[in-house]
């Protein structure tokens, strides 16, 4: 399993595609196409919202899992723009049970962000499609190919209209013109769709490896993330199962992907954001800007409570740390290790905003390194000050490395222990 340990944008594209070249599965558990992830392979670049990715290299088995929510029109999409670049889509499979984002789903997004609700969404209409699905007025993939399936779908355009007409004085939409567009990307789509939890229990059973990949990260967890500001799914490693069909006995590595400093998108507490010069140098240099919706994202300092937390609320066995190169230039560089409310001492991250907002980090500072990492291709070529800072994050959180990436290039990464024994 490989889980955000942040929020979101830790470079899990990075990390899967390079994990990904030793297994034979690689399935999304979670999220929709507010996720953007950025693969480098040579001198191209790939972004990735739905599609795994695995997609990358032909021969794996790309997965989409039941608990992603499907924006058919944008995986249809996906696909096109891959299959334009050569790259071949024959191994992706998409689950029968995933819950489709429907148009009236990013029109929602789209209004509630005017009004009640005002977290800096993605605009993607992950909350009212995963809403849809807890309220049990969803559509699933296999839904789409039952006989009543026109009926239901009128049942609740005709009522999503009435809300649209009647509480936001805007068009409604045509159930025919929905439908037709559904079944243009189901015919599309048709051969890629399975029961994938049953795909990926024979595969466990047959001993291939499998790698769950998870979009967003911890804090934006519905339950353990920083409420309401999160996303709509489960980012984290119970997520995962629930998102893939498989048990958590199945599991055998839980890795933490985390950024060597803090970033986050949209509104929320963040205790170590930089609001300084030294934010915006961050933001450069990491080039920190949203890939699906190309906002700047506040930057910071590592945050060790936060990991902490993502140890515990996930069971971290590894730390992926990525992104080290881009604090190359800093003379010293701080780590928060405790937050101050007041007189008092929070060794542990709060539930209630309110004291998240009140607290102050506590940092301890180390040296910089002031020297390029990007061609370091061992453990040993980094140089010492880069060691102890990996080695301090190992120390704070309890939870070991298996792998740190200098640079955003799939052999600028160095594996500090091996994931797929
Ligand atoms: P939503 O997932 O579009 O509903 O957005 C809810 C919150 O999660 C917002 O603060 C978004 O900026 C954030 N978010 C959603 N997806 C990502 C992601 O892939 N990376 C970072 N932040 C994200």
């Amino acid at each position: 399993m490989l889980v955000g340990a942040q929020w979101g944008d830790e470079g899990k594209g990075k990390v899967t595609d390079f994990l990904a070249e030793k297994a034979d599965y690689i399935v999304r558990y979670q999220g929709g196409t507010n996720a953007g992830h950025t693969v480098v392979v040579g001198d191209r670049k790939f972004m990735l919202h739905l599609i795994p990715s695995g997609i990358l290299y032909p021969d794996k088995v790309c997965v989409i899992g039941n608990g992603v929510a499907l924006d058919l029109e944008m995986l249809v999409n996906e696909i096109e723009g891959l299959e334009r670049e050569g790259i071949d889509t024959s191994n992706l499979r998409i689950s029968s049970r995933a819950h489709l984002l429907m148009p009236y789903h990013k029109k929602f997004d789209e209004l509630q962000e005017q009004g009640c609700r005002q977290l800096g969404t993605t605009k993607r209409g992950i909350g009212p499609a995963y809403g849809d699905k807890i309220e049990r007025v969803g559509f699933r993939m296999t839904d789409v190919l039952d006989d009543d399936f026109p009926a239901r779908l009128e049942t609740v355009v005709k009522e999503k209209n009435r809300i649209l007409e009647r509480l936001y004085d805007q068009p409604p939409y045509d159930c025919r013109d929905i439908l037709d567009r559904l079944r243009a990307c189901v015919d599309r789509l048709r051969d890629y769709v399975t029961d994938t939890s049953l795909l990926v229990n024979r595969a466990l059973d047959q001993g291939k490896k499998v790698m769950l990949e998870g979009a967003q990260g911890t804090l934006l967890d519905i339950d353990h993330g920083t409420y309401p500001y999160v996303t709509s799914s489960h980012p984290t490693a119970g997520g995962a199962c629930v998102g893939s069909g498989i048990g958590p006995t199945r599991v055998s590595r839980v890795v933490g992907v985390v950024k060597a400093y803090t970033t986050r998108v949209g509104e929320g507490p963040f205790p170590t954001e930089l609001t300084d010069a030294t934010g915006d140098f961050i933001r450069e240099r990491g080039a920190e800007f949203g890939t699906t919706t190309g906002r700047p994202r506040r930057c910071g300092w590592l945050d060790a409570v936060i990991l902490r937390y993502a140890a515990r609320v996930n069971g971290l066995t590894d730390l992926a740390i990525t992104k080290i190169d881009v604090l190359d230039e800093f003379e010293r560089i701080k780590i928060c290790v405790g937050y101050k409310r007041g007189n008092t001492m929070l060794e542990e991250f709060p539930e209630s905003l309110k004291v998240l907002q009140d607290c102050e980090p506590v940092y301890i500072e180390m040296d910089g390194w002031k020297t390029s990492l990007q061609n370091c291709r061992t453990y040993e070529e980094l140089p010492e000050a880069t060691r102890r800072y990996i080695e301090k994050i190992t120390e704070l959180t309890g939870v070991p490395h298996c792998l740190v990436a200098v640079g955003p290039g799939r052999g600028q990464t160095i594996v500090t222990r091996e994931v797929f024994a």
